[in-house]
């Protein structure tokens, strides 16, 4: 399962690339407009910070199908490297998704809520599909168990299309996600830290630097190695 930042913060995408194995970022209308600066400084800069190879996710602001084609052109010249445009599942939104594939630009199907709607993105030639699995879970659903299914449809009919998984506000929705065979989660930056945070992993880590004090004093294993002249 890939991890993806759904931010459009640069510092923390920054960190988090330094810091975390990141796949990828993912952005929506809500997550740039917080950021209230210039579009294409957001996006050109989240690029530049990721390099090519790392996939960038920026969805479009029209609703028609012709104009989320155009749209998408211009931001894929604008970002370059591999980018996906993601589209809500409307019916102008699956019309988009096999124009937009048809043009060679990769789409994510988002704002996915069932199944069907990730069998149909899936036929419209959906790359990646993102159902949002907290705000299931909000509405007493269960997003883990949306994920599952199409993850299962998926597998029964052969399809290729991925699933990553969006819309998180804790580590155990993450944790229950991993377990159904999603490709990928997209996460804000402070699940991250969440995700790696155990009290014991700090006792344990305690306790080796105590025991190799209590014998080595404040020389490190390098040091101890080094080569005397
Ligand atoms: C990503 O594709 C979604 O836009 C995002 O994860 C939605 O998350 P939210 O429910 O926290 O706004």
């Amino acid at each position: 399962m890939l991890y993806l930042l759904d931010t459009a913060d640069l510092d923390a995408i920054r960190t988090c690339c330094e810091y975390y194995p990141v796949a990828g970022v993912t952005t929506n209308p809500t997550i740039i407009s917080r950021e209230k600066s210039d579009f294409r400084e957001i996006i050109t800069s989240i690029r530049s910070i990721i390099g090519p190879d790392k996939m960038l996710h920026v969805q479009t602001t029209e609703e028609e199908a012709d104009a989320i084609l155009r749209e998408a052109e211009k931001i894929r010249e604008t970002v370059g490297g591999k980018f996906f445009i993601k589209i809500p599942i409307t019916r102008e939104g699956l019309k988009a998704a096999s124009l937009c594939k048809s043009h060679g630009i990769g789409v994510t199907m988002t704002a996915i809520f069932t199944q069907p709607q990730a069998l149909l993105a899936a036929r419209a030639g959906a790359d990646f599909v993102a159902p949002y699995i907290n705000r299931l879970d909000n509405i007493v659903s269960d997003g883990v168990r949306v994920v599952e299914e199409i993850v299962n449809i998926y597998r029964t009919y052969g399809i290729g299309t991925k699933v990553l998984a969006a819309s998180f506000k804790n580590a155990e929705q993450v944790h229950k996600v991993s377990l159904t065979g999603a490709d990928a989660v997209t996460i804000n930056p402070d699940l991250f830290d969440t995700l790696i945070y155990h009290p014991l992993t700090y006792y344990a880590i305690d306790d080796f630097a105590k025991d190799w004090e209590a014998v080595y004093g404040d020389k490190k294993a390098g040091e101890l190695l080094e080569k005397k002249a």
